[in-house]
């Protein structure tokens, strides 16, 4: 049997749940008034398998770092989640690096709290599905945007198509700003963000789930770490530790799109090396053809050629006299995605409202294309979730 059991003894965050669920869910309380060892709380939470464990604010704060770690121990294929009345940092992240998936506020009564368990029990049911089948699961794809010149269109092409992606995937997609110097996600994305990708290097734990409380979250469900604000702090960043962390965050998203500055920097050659695609972006000038010809031949050179390249043809129909059958023919590749040039991108960058969702027409198509192409609709998640979502804006 699986489902979620509850370790708390509020009877009306049960019935808020069991209400909720109805009869999807196999709904558990466990409680008692003596609590004893974690480890045994955790064998009487687990005994029935369940796909999610809720700890409840109520349980104390020394049991349920004992239970959250016993469990990410000892029971692989359960998923912990701690309930909490206010929200600490510190607490989180120490609760997140003994094992907890996430760490929410209790408010049964409310419709954002209830969608955040949805999240984590979708989740928490594709782990206990792949603890079950290991070779099961979703197709992990790190995507980089790449351009040799600056101002093609990387970082339109980055924002909208990971929001894409994490309206398919609500949580489940990462967006990380790898231009670090200039990097301007955020605001194309009306974010302003607490955090940057400077606290994730720095911050003492390396353990990947507690890095996830340097994210940024986008109302679409997007999680974002842009770079930092401060130039001197850049230049201080360690293209070894900004690997080692690129690569820890990686490993907590199914799909992780990374945006870089022009050109082949330290950033972009760490962001290539963990990726499994390149988004290759041109427009139609004979510079950025050239260029991107160029970069195509260093990047053999310095073999990286294990991942997939793709291109993507940005102001394609700007009339400069060259056709699309041109550009590939220059380049030696297929064009495989093309994005007119429209006022409407500006537009939307300066409002911080990505194209995507801004537009129901062909620009927000073109953008929906390349994320289908990544996640096609098999690998959608939960779509009552992301109509919630929706809802919620
Ligand atoms: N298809 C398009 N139609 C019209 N404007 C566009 C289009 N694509 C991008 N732009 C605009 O061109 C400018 C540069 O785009 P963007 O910032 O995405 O490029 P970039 O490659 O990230 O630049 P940088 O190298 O400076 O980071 C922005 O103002 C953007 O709104
Ligand atoms: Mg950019």
């Amino acid at each position: 049997m699986s489902g979620v059991t509850l370790l708390t003894a509020n009877v009306s965050l049960e019935s808020a749940l069991a209400s909720h669920y109805g009869k999807s869910v196999a709904l558990r309380r466990v409680w008692s008034d003596q609590w004893r060892d974690p480890a045994e709380v955790a064998m009487d939470a687990c005994g029935a398998n369940p796909e999610l464990l809720i700890l409840g604010s109520d349980l104390p704060a020394d049991i349920a770092r004992g239970v959250v770690a016993d469990v990410d121990r000892r029971y692989r294929s359960t998923t912990s989640v701690v309930l909490v009345t206010v929200a600490d940092v510190e607490d989180t992240v120490e609760l997140m690096r003994l094992g907890a998936r996430d760490v929410l506020v209790e408010k049964p009564a409310d419709e954002g709290f209830l969608d955040s368990v949805d999240t984590v029990l979708e989740l928490a049911r594709d782990r206990h599905g792949r603890a079950a089948d290991p070779g099961a699961g979703l197709r992990r794809r790190i995507i980089t945007v790449v351009s040799p010149k600056g101002g093609s269109g990387k970082t339109t092409i980055a924002t909208n198509l990971s929001v894409g992606l994490a309206h398919r995937m609500p949580k489940q997609v990462m967006l990380l700003d790898l231009d670090l110097q200039f990097g301007d996600c955020a605001a194309a994305l009306g974010l302003k963000p607490e955090h940057s990708l400077l606290n994730a290097i720095k911050s003492a734990t390396h353990e990947r789930s507690a890095l996830k409380v340097f994210l940024t979250s986008h109302p679409s469900g997007l999680a974002l770490l842009p770079p930092p604000d401060d130039l001197v702090a850049v230049d201080e960043i360690d293209g070894d530790e900004l690997k080692q962390t690129v690569a820890a965050l990686t490993e907590e998203f199914p799909f992780v799109v990374i945006d870089t500055g022009g050109g082949i920097d330290a950033a972009a050659l760490a962001a290539m090396d963990l990726s499994t695609d390149l988004l290759m972006v041109t427009t139609t000038d004979v510079p950025a053809i050239t260029s991107v010809r160029r970069q195509i031949e260093i990047l053999d050179q310095v073999g990286y050629t294990s991942q997939r390249r793709i291109l993507v043809l940005n102001r394609s129909n700007a009339k400069v006299g060259l056709s699309v059958k041109d550009v590939e023919e220059t380049i030696g590749m297929e064009v495989k995605f093309q994005i007119p040039s429209t006022r409407m991108i500006p537009v939307s960058t300066n409002e911080g409202t990505p194209a995507i969702e801004k537009d129901a027409g062909n620009v927000a198509r073109k953008f929906e294309e390349i994320a289908a192409y990544f996640a096609p609709s098999e690998d959608r998640g939960s779509r009552s979730l992301l109509r919630a979502l929706r809802k919620d804006r």
